[in-house]
């Protein structure tokens, strides 16, 4: 059964990744996760500068009740995940740490795709030069392809991370300054919290990105606990906004994945959000995703998701046998096979066709060539 696929021009041994979290934070969780079976990694995401964490756990999971309507974290028999919490920065290590740690990965797994994820600020040329520093740096230790983290939620600066992910421009100029140098695919990860995340891809795409990676975590807070009045997450009773993962996001990630892909069907996009079995991961291939990325789930599997890789493996592997007879034989041939089912409301069908007119033309409501519609 052929599991690979070929991927910005890479080729990968399967279409599955772990994404840039604490999974790939380290070498030995990168070796471990090429040993599991992982197609590939994007590293957990590096920049120039140290960062310091927040004090006590930056990651929790939501859990969900299956007997009453309680969302809560507090851990309890019965319940299940409903979506990962967190507020952790970027790797708290230096460049410097991680450049002999990718050369020797890339040595040990010569045939596993190894994606560096980094960032640093653009509001300056000088900070712009930092991107290059990054990217050469990595591209020098045969890293196989860049991955722009334009999307963490919980950066405060105006021009690190989802709010550089807001603002077209900068997508735009960030992408080109990297491209400018780098002789490997760049990806470019967008944030979902914008209100139309075609208009951040195509400031991507102009920039001359290879691929858009979405979703990262979607911007959110953890719950009020009822008894004690204080947030579930929180140090000294305060709290900052966070990112959202894990299986509540995956309709919402694949509403923004659709409409990427449909505003361009023929540039690559690598699907992320609230993937655990390979039926999700379907999902985003039938959207048009020729790869994809998890790391809730990996999180819960120690740590870098040995089970949840074989899964996702042995799922792909029953469901070429199960279409064998469509002649599909790799993941290609069904990428985007349901990227146009998602349609207006108006073009869906209804019993009675005349009593709808797409919710204009009805009493009250003004005519459609009034509005300029279609
Ligand atoms: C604890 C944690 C840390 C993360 N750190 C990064 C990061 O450094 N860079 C990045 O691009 N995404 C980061 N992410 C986002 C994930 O890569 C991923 O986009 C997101 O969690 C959605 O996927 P999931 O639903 O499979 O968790 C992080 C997520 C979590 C939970």
């Amino acid at each position: 059964m052929e599991l690979s696929t070929t991927f910005t021009g890479l080729r990968f041994q399967n279409p599955f990744l772990l994404s840039s979290a604490p999974p790939t934070e380290s070498e030995s969780n990168i070796l471990r996760a090429f040993e599991a079976g992982w197609g590939g990694v994007v590293t957990k995401t590096i920049g120039l500068h140290p960062v310091v964490n927040v004090i006590g756990p930056k990651t929790k999971f939501l859990r969900a009740d299956a007997d009453s309507a309680r969302l809560s974290m507090k851990k309890r028999p019965g319940a299940a995940l409903h979506s990962s919490w967190n507020w952790e920065l970027i790797s708290d290590k230096t460049l410097d740490w991680w450049v002999p740690r990718l050369g020797r990965i890339k040595q040990a797994f010569p045939n596993h795709i190894l994606v560096a994820s980094i960032m640093a600020g653009s509001g300056n040329d000088t900070e712009l030069r930092h991107w290059q520093e990054l990217a050469l740096a990595c591209q020098d230790q045969k890293c196989d392809a860049l991955e722009l983290n334009l999307s963490c939620p919980h950066m405060d600066r105006p021009d690190m991370g989802s709010n550089v992910g807001k603002d077209k421009e900068l997508v735009s100029i960030v992408t080109k300054v990297v491209k400018d140098v780098a002789k490997i695919p760049v990806w470019a990860k967008l944030t979902p919290s914008t209100t139309d995340i075609v208009v951040e891809a195509r400031g991507a795409f102009l920039g001359g990105a290879d691929a858009i990676s979405s979703s990262n975590t979607f911007t959110s807070l953890p719950l009020i606990d009822p008894q004690t009045l204080e947030f579930e997450v929180q140090v000294d009773g305060f709290v900052s906004t966070g990112g959202l993962g894990g299986p509540a996001i995956l309709p919402l990630s694949l509403a923004k994945m659709s409409q990427l892909t449909q505003a361009f069907p023929d540039q690559s996009f690598s699907g992320i959000g609230g993937i655990s079995t390979f039926e999700h991961a379907l999902s985003y291939f039938l959207l048009g995703c020729g790869t994809v990325q998890i790391c809730t789930a990996a999180m819960l599997d120690h740590a870098i998701g040995p089970n949840v890789i074989r899964d996702l493996n042995q799922g792909l592997a029953r469901f070429l046998e199960a279409h064998a007879d469509k002649g599909w034989a790799t993941v290609d041939q069904f990428v985007g096979l349901r990227r146009d089912r998602v349609v207006a409301q108006s073009k869906i069908r209804r019993p009675d066709e005349k009593d709808y007119r797409g919710g204009y033309d009805a009493e009250g409501y003004a005519a459609a060539e009034e509005l300029g519609a279609r």
